[in-house]
């Protein structure tokens, strides 16, 4: 992706590894400013997924495997640092995926920069084929909505959901599109409107609570990224996605999900287990550091909500677009 970085425009990525260091856009800070930070201790790099400082499916996953890669590279147990890192999160399958990728790699003796840095441009590469087979979809004068943030910033860089965008708008089309707010960590806001900002991509921000009106106006494409895809099609994905694909059933609205294989788990049967993280209440209570909520009050703040395979019209994936009933297609 394209961005000022000390006031230079260069293409960067969301993270990489670079003089012995795992580098990352430390994403709580957009879109304010573009932060930098580096880390040369698995644990930390973990923390960063942890507390999001860089945050999607994908990213999380090049993460994990650039930790993977300074845990091999400074010798420490290798199994205790698959565990550590594995549980900084617990939806996104792209974490166990790029975990056990580096420790099948450094069996097999890769050098561990090799084998991050391949595990990356993998997702990368992915992701521009994601946006080839994604922006047949896409016509002149559309209106498309998207939620969460599943661009650059979630992936390494190109996006699931917005790879097939930004490939449409390169190829000349014309379209407009709705971006959900997504409370309460706001990554439509602050990072899915930063991105297509820097594209050029006409866009609005609306209310999460806003789509179903919008949708009744008039929306004729929906996608959206997931953290997980179960073996039956049922999907996890930023909470607020399920109330979408429902409103999108109503209006007759198309729905697809954007994903890499790395985000299919066959080993989890159905949505009904797939783990959903529940994060800090402060998250819902405060704005900055001022607490906007009555004291007292219970808090309830999950990240993921669970979609229905039937409410889904397609996964769009590096293998093509595939209709639920199709996804074992892209089995390993
Ligand atoms: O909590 P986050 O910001 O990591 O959640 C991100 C999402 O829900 C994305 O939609 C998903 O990871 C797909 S990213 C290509």
């Amino acid at each position: 992706m394209k961005a000022a970085v000390d006031g230079k425009v260069q293409d960067i990525r969301a993270v990489w590894f670079e003089d012995g260091k795992v580098r990352m856009i430390d994403q709580r800070e957009l879109p304010a400013r573009i932060v930098l930070v580096d880390f040369d201790d698995y644990t930390d790099v973990a923390e960063a997924i942890r507390n999001m400082t860089t945050r999607g499916a994908p990213s999380i996953g090049a993460t994990a495997a650039y930790a993977m890669c300074l845990a091999a590279l400074k010798k420490c147990d290798l199994k205790k640092a698959a565990a550590d890192i594995k549980a900084a999160r617990p939806t996104a399958n792209d974490l166990f995926y790029a975990v056990d990728f580096m420790t099948d790699a450094l069996g097999k003796g890769s050098d561990p920069i090799e084998a991050a840095d391949r595990y990356a441009d993998m997702m990368v590469d992915k992701c521009t084929t994601i946006g080839k087979y994604g922006a047949t979809l896409i016509h002149d004068g559309m209106k498309l909505m998207t939620h969460c943030n599943a661009g650059a910033l979630a992936t390494v860089d190109v996006g699931t959901a917005l790879a097939p965008m930004r490939r449409a708008w390169a190829d000349g089309k014309r379209f407009f599109v709705y971006v959900s707010e997504t409370r309460p960590r706001l990554q439509g806001m602050q990072l899915t409107a930063w991105e297509l900002g820097q594209e050029g991509i006409d866009h609005a921000i609306i209310p999460d609570g806003a789509s179903a009106y919008y949708m009744s106006k008039g929306v004729d494409l929906i996608i959206t990224g997931a953290d997980r895809i179960a073996a039956n099609g049922d999907f996890a994905n930023k909470i607020g996605t399920f109330d979408k694909a429902i409103a999108a059933k109503h209006f007759g609205i198309p729905f697809y999900v954007a994903a890499p294989i790395s985000t299919f788990d066959f080993d989890t049967k159905t949505g009904d287990d797939i783990v959903i993280e529940q994060r800090s209440s402060t998250e819902m209570t405060t704005v900055g550091n001022v607490r906007i909520a009555p004291e007292g009050s219970d808090v309830l703040n999950p990240a993921f909500d669970v979609t229905p395979a039937d409410l889904v019209t397609g996964f769009i994936t590096e293998k093509g677009i595939l209709r639920p009933s199709e996804i074992w297609k892209v089995k390993e």
